[in-house]
């Protein structure tokens, strides 16, 4: 595995599926800085994802949303990177999470995501939505997406988010301990 691509690590999959929380943890193991393009983007316009989906559109989000991962992708230290789930959407976000950075899809049933979305009800595209509906046709449109792009896939159903990152960080050591071989 050439070192750029364990230089930064990415997470993406769908809305629930622990990327920002596993992600912190994940970054406080490796001794990474962590950051969630949600909150870079939400720090940048000084608006919530909410209220920028509802002023300026999805089209709007999207454009801030490429930006702000090609500028970290970019950045010299090494980071954990939380992605929105729907970074997957255009093919140069996948092109450079795959050249730039080393990919972890974390992946959980639909009817798991759902029950964990319930939860919280900020997110723009479940505003006054059906959370099965809605992550069933994203599913069918991202989850090759995810898969394709991943170098790593793990299987969350069921975990905590403390044994994932566990998990997770083992797993890049014995990577990086090969690399230096
Ligand atoms: C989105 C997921 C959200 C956020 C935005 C769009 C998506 O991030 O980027 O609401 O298209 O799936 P999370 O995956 O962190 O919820």
């Amino acid at each position: 595995m050439p070192q750029e691509k364990l230089h930064h690590i990415a997470l993406v999959g769908h809305m629930g599926s622990g990327k920002s929380t596993i992600g912190s943890l994940l970054g406080n193991l490796m001794n990474y800085d962590h950051i969630d393009l949600d909150v870079v983007i939400a720090n940048q316009t000084g608006r919530s994802i909410g209220v920028i989906f509802a002023e300026k559109g999805e089209k709007f989000f999207r454009d801030l949303e490429s930006q702000s991962l090609e500028s970290k992708l970019l950045t010299q230290e090494p980071l954990v990177i939380s992605t929105g789930g729907g970074i997957v959407e255009r093919s140069s976000n996948r092109i450079l999470l795959q050249e730039k950075s080393f990919v972890i899809w974390l992946r959980a049933d639909i009817n798991i995501l759902v029950k964990r979305v319930s939860r919280r009800s900020s997110r723009p595209l479940l505003k006054g939505k059906d959370p099965l509906e809605v992550l069933t046709k994203l599913d069918r449109e991202r989850a090759n997406f995810y898969e394709e792009i991943a170098d790593l896939t793990i299987d969350t159903n069921n975990m905590k988010a403390a044994n994932v990152s566990d998990m997770l960080f083992d797993s890049l050591k014995s990577r990086l301990g090969e690399e230096n071989e």
